[in-house]
């Protein structure tokens, strides 16, 4: 392509780079098709069916004809069963009129952006963080301004960094709580002390609770949304892809403040207008529906996740932090000298494990690199030996 073609895009389009998980999981299937068995250790999907009762309930939708377009801020059913699930897990009282329901999470990430930044704003997004946030935030003009988090500190988050890169160009604050990819999850004294400052300094913050369900140590993770002060401030998101294994269903929403609801919707009805109603009507039926599948998820994800950290930390020259939740552990590989993430990713994949080069989500991630424990146990078994024996080659 001559440069002259090239100049016919947008600079905004040209600013937004791809996402590595989507590319590495591509990268591992084209394997795969050559007959290499690959553990799919990567990209942020479990393995498991979306339960049938909520496949059901869209078969159902379908066959009642409910493939017309809907409001834009999803259907009335939807969202007063997301505010009751808002209500019940977050202890607060939100209302269906807050509610839009959007193409994941992910879409709810987009419309806020790009409801709320101008150009030369600056977006704090957490860094090892989910790249989408930065590239949102360059698509609308902003600047992304990384609050690092470090491994060898066990990714604690540190207040007084986060003071020290508040301007008056920060015009929001993206909190993941529990993290891609760290697996930490915010104290409430942390959440405090961020909220704090997001008084202070008027700004906007968007709290991505998308892993909320996905919690190993007992409790439910507390919110920013429900501290005094910080609903009119806050947008809350959270989806079905992962508590429900919806991925491929486009299901999210946010809480939004009253006075962005018109504004996001009307970007959205330029966008896609609606989601399809049988898929919203899926998200009643998983909302409203028998719930043992999320606990039975989050008994299921804390025995992979501790039989990851045994095997890892029981290996030579690799370590790694326990996660609180989400679905990602870290590895350090930092004492293996003279190699990348992207080599040391490269390699295991040839082994036969595809996992993703820290470099990808971090800054400071060129010693790190992230398993998804998103394969049964069996076969994350089998990950660990293909991991080890892949250090022993690359040591000896
Ligand atoms: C932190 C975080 N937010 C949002 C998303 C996007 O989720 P969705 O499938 O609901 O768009 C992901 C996906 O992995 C994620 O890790």
């Amino acid at each position: 392509m001559n440069a002259k073609q090239f100049s016919t895009f947008s600079k905004r389009s040209l600013r937004v780079t791809g996402q590595g998980a989507i590319h590495a999981l591509l990268q591992a299937r084209e394997l795969e098709k050559q007959g290499v068995d690959i553990i799919h250790l990567e990209a942020g999907e479990l393995d498991l069916d979306t339960p049938s009762h909520i496949v059901e309930a869209a078969i159902n939708s379908l066959h009642k004809g409910h493939t017309r377009y809907t409001s834009t801020q999803g259907t009335l059913q939807l969202r007063e069963s997301i505010s009751d699930y808002i209500n019940t897990t977050r202890m607060t009282q939100t209302s269906p009129n807050n509610v839009v329901v959007t193409p994941g999470v992910k879409g709810a990430i987009f419309f806020a952006i790009m409801a709320l930044v101008n150009p030369g704003d600056e977006v704090i997004v957490p860094d090892p963080g989910f790249p989408s946030y930065s590239a949102i935030t360059k698509f609308a003009g902003g600047k992304p301004v990384l609050w690092h988090q470090y491994m060898d500190q066990d990714y604690i988050y540190d207040i007084d960094q986060l003071s020290s890169i508040i301007n008056d160009k920060t015009k929001i604050i993206v909190l993941n709580n529990p993290n891609n990819p760290t697996g930490t999850i915010m104290s409430t004294k942390i959440l405090e002390s961020i909220a704090e400052l997001a008084i202070k300094h008027n700004l906007w913050v968007i709290s991505d609770e998308i892993y909320s369900q996905l919690y190993f140590n007992g409790s439910f993770p507390r919110s920013i949304f429900t501290l005094p002060g910080m609903a009119e401030r806050t947008i809350l998101m959270d989806g079905f892809s992962k508590t429900y294994a919806m991925t491929g269903w486009r299901l999210g929403y946010g809480i939004y403040p009253d006075n962005m609801i018109d504004n996001v919707c009307s970007i959205m009805l330029n966008d896609h207008s609606c989601l399809p109603e049988f898929i919203q009507d899926a998200g009643t039926a998983a909302l409203q529906g028998p719930q043992t599948c999320v606990s039975l998820l989050r008994d299921e994800l804390t025995a992979r996740r501790d039989l990851v950290v045994d095997a890892i930390n029981n290996m030579p020259y690799i370590s790694c932090f326990k996660p609180e939740g989400a679905l990602y552990v870290m590895i350090d590989i930092s004492q293996i000298t003279g190699v990348s993430s992207q080599d040391f990713a490269g390699k295991l994949l040839m082994e036969g494990v595809s996992m993703l080069p820290g470099s990808m989500l971090s800054k400071h991630g060129q010693n790190e690199v992230r398993l998804a424990f998103v394969a049964n146990q069996n076969r994350i078994s089998t990950a660990m030996e293909r991991l080890d024996s892949t250090v022993a080659q690359m040591t000896s």
